[in-house]
């Protein structure tokens, strides 16, 4: 069995002149003597000093950035600077060669767009390691924090027969010969011969399944991978993205805001206090890609200001009616300088609105309600007005929508009505209706997209920076 300490413990052991046994990989080998060792455990470094006068100069040259190499020495207080411990080696045992002249990873700084293209490598950095030690703290927060209030967290099928947001941007599953596929007497393509018996994608949203455990449990939520076919080639989107969905029966449209904000403050302070050095980090190369902008350009908060003013501070609550105002009288509006202008109610919000709203006229997290019924999903509960629905949307700075969500109508005939309005085939979701017509209660939930959350905590600007490997139009590398 290979037994080694963490590199994260040792940095704060003050166990001086023991033996250590360390592996990791070499991020800078200076003056043959003194190697920089990451194992992961944490984005710090520990120094191993090598005794080059009695180390064979063969071992020496294979001690190159990029290398897995085994160190056995001595823990003792360093006299240099910058940190306070370092290993002594009294032996370097290469483990897995790196060629520094193929290695694609040079000790300088390297742009996003580079490393996406070495995603598989790109874990190494300092960047993506506190990256993913954050997306990894978040998701851990997620479940603890629904664990606490006792929701059941179900696990909703990837593969379904239906379009949960009746959007129709879904990816095919299919086990048909594409070449030459079974046809019906009309030419179509037959489907009942499919794997399945019927024509099958991969999941746009569990909300729909996740209702029915809720009509059961009470309380349940969701956190798995959803698919969508849209194709928008932007820095918010992806193909695959990661979702939470709590369901709640018995709630309305204002437990569900407030779920929504008790959750988002939660799984932040959660982060900030278990990601201290990562945080800073990431605080630290946001304030230098700034630097990199127009004055007029730069953010006003550092991201641990932003987090610190996101946690202190309620969201700003406002229907959509109210925002269509704001919206119009708004100098953009007025200047013609939105791309979609604002002229009457009805219109859907793009993000441009949704950023103005949320960065320049409130300046904090925005929770936007009650939309109009015909640019919202089918299953989202009318309201008395006939024209709007108990739909919410949570807005955040340098994001937009972080969670869509609503009260859900339980009403059975306001449903049947709304899905043949909106086209949603009834026969197909019988077993959805059945909930409304086997004790049907008031309830809601929302759902939140993971990537965009790891977005706003991380201060990164790009989603597909925040996910191991990005799925987005004409890429699916990795
Ligand atoms: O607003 P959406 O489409 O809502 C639903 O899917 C509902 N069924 C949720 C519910 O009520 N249970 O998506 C929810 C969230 C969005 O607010 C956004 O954060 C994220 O999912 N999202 C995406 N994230 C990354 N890439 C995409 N293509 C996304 N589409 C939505
Ligand atoms: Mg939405």
């Amino acid at each position: 069995m290979i037994k080694r300490q963490q590199i994260k413990d040792l940095l704060k052991s003050t166990d001086f002149n023991t033996e250590v046994t360390v592996m990791g990989w070499v991020k800078t080998f200076r003056n043959n003597q003194f190697i920089a060792l990451n194992d992961g455990s944490c984005m710090g470094n520990i120094q191993v000093v090598v005794d080059f006068n009695n180390t064979a100069e063969d071992l020496l040259k294979r001690i190159t950035t990029g290398a897995a190499v085994k160190v056995v020495g001595t823990l003792v207080e360093s006299l240099g600077k910058g940190q306070t411990v370092e290993i002594k080696a009294t032996t370097v045992e290469i483990l897995g060669d790196s060629d520094p002249e193929k290695f694609p990873l040079q000790p300088k700084k390297h742009s996003l767009e580079f490393l996406r293209e070495i995603a598989h490598l790109r874990f190494r950095t300092n960047t993506f390691n506190a990256v993913f030690k954050v997306r990894h703290a978040l998701a851990f927060a997620i479940h603890q924090f629904y664990n606490e209030r006792g929701f059941v967290y179900m696990h909703t099928p990837v593969i379904t027969a239906s379009d949960a947001e009746g959007a129709g941007e879904m990816f095919r599953v299919t086990t048909l010969d594409f070449d030459n596929p079974p046809r019906t007497e009309d030419g179509a393509v037959d489907f009942k011969e499919d794997f399945f018996g019927k024509s099958t994608n991969l999941t746009v949203s569990g909300q729909l399944e996740g209702e029915l455990a809720a009509m059961a449990f009470g309380q349940i939520y969701t956190f798995g991978p959803t698919f969508r076919a849209e194709n928008s080639n932007t820095t918010r989107h992806l193909a695959e993205f990661w979702m939470i969905e709590p369901e709640v029966a018995f709630a309305d449209l204002e437990n569900n805001m407030q779920l929504a904000e008790d959750m988002m403050k939660y799984v932040i302070s959660y982060a900030k206090e278990n990601c201290k050095e990562e945080l800073e980090f990431l605080n630290g190369r946001l304030l230098e890609e700034e630097k990199q902008k127009p004055q007029n350009e730069r953010s006003e908060l550092s991201l641990l200001e932003k987090l610190d003013f996101c946690l202190a501070n309620d969201f700003q609550r406002l229907t959509y009616t109210e925002a269509i105002d704001i919206l119009k009288a708004s100098k953009p509006n007025q200047k013609k300088q939105f791309k979609y202008l604002i002229d009457s109610w009805g219109a859907d919000l793009q993000s441009e609105h949704e950023r103005y709203l949320v960065e320049k006229h409130f300046k904090r997290p925005v929770i936007l309600t009650d939309y109009p019924k015909d640019i919202k999903s089918f299953y989202m509960r009318l309201n008395d007005d006939g024209k709007t629905v108990a739909a919410m949307d949570i807005l955040f700075p340098g994001i937009g929508e972080m969670i869509g969500g609503s009260q859900r109508e339980e009403r059975m005939e306001v449903l049947k009505q709304r899905m043949d309005e909106m086209g949603v085939p009834q026969d197909e979701l019988w077993w959805y209706l059945d909930t409304r017509r086997f004790g049907s209660a008031p309830h809601a939930g929302f759902g939140l997209g993971f990537e965009r959350l790891v977005l706003f905590v991380t201060g990164m600007t790009n989603i597909r920076d925040v996910i191991a490997f990005p799925r987005f139009p004409n890429s699916a590398e990795f």
